[in-house]
């Protein structure tokens, strides 16, 4: 039986075309676990998948989708049946696995996990990799002990998927969060969120090539990079903890050691696709439990079809005109 797929074709000359087109399950990679994809969501990656950027996919043609949700239709692992309702995210889906902008995913039973009790599969595609991430930020702040006492905890790039989930986690385990932003309308969306207060993406900017700032938090989840993060480092106060997901304005990273070796400053790295299988399960389980957070994911999500992700949303995410996260309904197309 054939079911739907984007599609991403190289044309020549370094160019891409995208369709939504009919593809078979034998056409997918080998794998233990055959998925009926109910719900995706839209990640950067996935847009630079989409658009045929080689640092991400090496071979064309590709469905891409790094976040799939769904039921199992074939099992040959006993840890999972047929009707389980699971989820995969990172590790090579959408990469140069075949992901989750189709119907159905065949992967290794090693990527998949139980869907938690009390989300829906959707619900589990508005958190995806970009929740996961924020939720890994959080976990190896924890494991650094530092704690809700300590100060504030400054979320950057806070309208954007990571952001707006970073900001749900820490606010539901008991931080007080200021959330930055590039949009001086967020404000109603960040304290919806949890947040205490916005400040624009100048509170986190420094030219004053001093080593060390005023503190004035205890933490950051960043997503930007650049000028952002180093600042982040000499602002935060001591044995604090800033977390590095992204790199939205810039993957270097121009700083002195002052923060570390005078104010012991911890400086974490999430690199969320590669995180190991029980602290995987961990970190769901703790989503599942004191950072459950469905109450905050519907003013996060815009459910979409396969073809409005095509037409509009991988555009609108290349130029940063999103707000929180894209989710894609993968059923009745
Ligand atoms: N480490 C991992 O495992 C992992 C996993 C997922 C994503 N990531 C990375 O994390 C980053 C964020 O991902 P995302 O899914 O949250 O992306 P997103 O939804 O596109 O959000 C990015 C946000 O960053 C802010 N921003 C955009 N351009 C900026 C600039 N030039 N300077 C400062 N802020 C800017 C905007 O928020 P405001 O308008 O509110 O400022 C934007 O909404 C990306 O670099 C992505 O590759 C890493």
């Amino acid at each position: 039986m054939p079911f739907k797929a984007l599609w991403i074709t190289e044309t020549g000359s370094g160019k891409f075309e995208r369709n939504i087109v009919e593809r078979y399950i034998d056409d997918l990679p080998a794998g233990e676990m055959v998925i009926r994809v109910h719900y995706s969501s839209l990640n950067y990656k996935d847009a630079l998948s989409a658009t045929g950027n080689k640092g991400i996919t090496r071979k064309f043609p590709h469905t891409p989708g790094i976040d799939a949700a769904g039921v199992i239709e074939i099992s040959r692992n006993e840890r999972f049946a047929v009707g389980d309702e699971v989820l995969v995210t990172g590790y090579d889906l959408g990469m140069n696995t075949c992901g989750g902008f189709g119907q159905y995913i065949r992967v290794p039973a090693s990527w998949v996990v139980k869907k938690p009790e009390n989300y829906s599969l959707k619900d589990c595609m508005i958190i995806g990799t970009a929740g996961f991430t924020a939720a890994c930020a959080v976990y190896k702040m924890e494991l650094m002990k530092l704690q809700p006492e300590a100060g504030p905890i400054v979320v950057t790039g806070a309208t954007g998927g990571v952001g707006s989930l970073a900001i749900s986690i820490l606010s539901k385990a008991g931080y007080e969060v200021i959330a930055v932003s590039g949009k001086s309308n967020a404000q109603d969306y960040v304290t919806h969120l949890g947040a205490v207060r916005l400040e624009p993406r100048d509170f986190v900017t420094d030219t004053s090539q001093k080593a060390l700032l005023k503190p004035k938090w205890a933490g950051a989840i960043d997503t930007v990079g650049g000028n952002t993060l180093a600042t982040l480092l000499k602002g935060c106060m001591p044995e604090g903890c800033v977390v590095s997901t992204g790199l939205v304005s810039s993957p270097k990273l121009d700083t002195t050691v002052y923060p570390f070796i005078l104010n012991g400053i911890n400086l974490l790295g999430v690199g969320s696709a590669e995180t190991p299988m029980n602290v995987r399960v961990t970190i769901w389980e703790k989503l599942a439990s004191q950072w459950h957070i469905k109450d905050k994911l519907p003013a996060i999500a815009r459910e979409v079809t396969l073809d409005e992700l095509n037409t509009t949303y991988i555009d609108n995410i290349l130029q940063g005109n999103i707000m929180g996260r894209i989710v894609v309904n993968l059923n009745n197309l």
